[in-house]
């Protein structure tokens, strides 16, 4: 057991089998089984996928915001570069890469659903969804855009000049906060359209 709990991969998989096991006592217990033959299932399945995605990229952005960016003033300047160098640098790995899998996911499960064009396009019924889709976009926008290239330059992974360096770790903490601000009417938004939207 300590074994499983002592690799992330394998507590990872872990979490799948447990998963699967779920299912397949579900299944016993109430004789329907996972339908792979459907179209809603797989259309399910992108949700689950996507949610999964989202709670990586909104999980690390709180985390940035709600805990690392507010502890840097406390951190003695010979222990900085234990965030800077280490920490911040695999966060962003996996900040940039959620932000990459949710609007995937989101935009195969738009399309799985039949209603990206006019999600997009903000027609009548589709207000929430559609609104949260581009809430989410300018926010992928920005991790992609503006605050992982500052980063860069931020975490010296990128050489600059000292000026253009605490430049880029105010562009990047500034654009880091407007999608803290942003995440709270995109979520309400995309969780609004299974509720009889707005
Ligand atoms: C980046 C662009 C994004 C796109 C294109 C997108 C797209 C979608 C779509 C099409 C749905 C299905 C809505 C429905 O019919 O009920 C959805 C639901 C959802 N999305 Fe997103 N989304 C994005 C970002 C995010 C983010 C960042 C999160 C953060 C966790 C998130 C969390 C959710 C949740 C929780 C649901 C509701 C699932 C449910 O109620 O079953 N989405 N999204």
């Amino acid at each position: 057991m300590g074994a499983i709990f002592q690799s992330l991969g394998r507590t990872i998989v872990a979490g799948l089998v447990v998963l699967v096991v779920i299912l397949i006592i579900a299944g016993l217990g109430t004789g329907s089984w996972v339908p792979v033959g459907e179209h809603a299932w797989w259309a399910f399945f992108f949700r689950w996928l996507h949610v999964l995605s989202g709670v990586m990229w909104i999980g690390l952005l709180w985390y940035f915001n709600f805990v690392q960016t507010p502890s840097m003033p406390q951190i003695p300047d010979e222990q900085k570069p234990a965030v800077s160098k280490v920490i911040a640098p695999r966060a962003l790995f996996w900040f940039r890469w959620g932000a990459m899998s949710t609007i995937v996911t989101g935009l195969i499960l738009a399309a799985m659903m039949g209603y990206i064009g006019q999600a997009l396009s903000l027609q009548k019924g589709y207000h929430a969804i559609g609104t949260g889709m581009w809430l989410g976009a300018i926010m992928w926008f920005n991790v992609w855009f503006i605050i992982w290239p500052n980063q860069k330059k931020a975490l010296g992974i990128v050489q600059v000049s000292p000026e253009e360096k605490a430049a880029a770790a105010k562009k990047a903490g500034m654009t880091s906060r407007i999608n803290t601000m942003l995440s709270i009417p995109m979520l309400f938004c995309m969780v609004a359209q299974q509720n009889g939207g707005f």
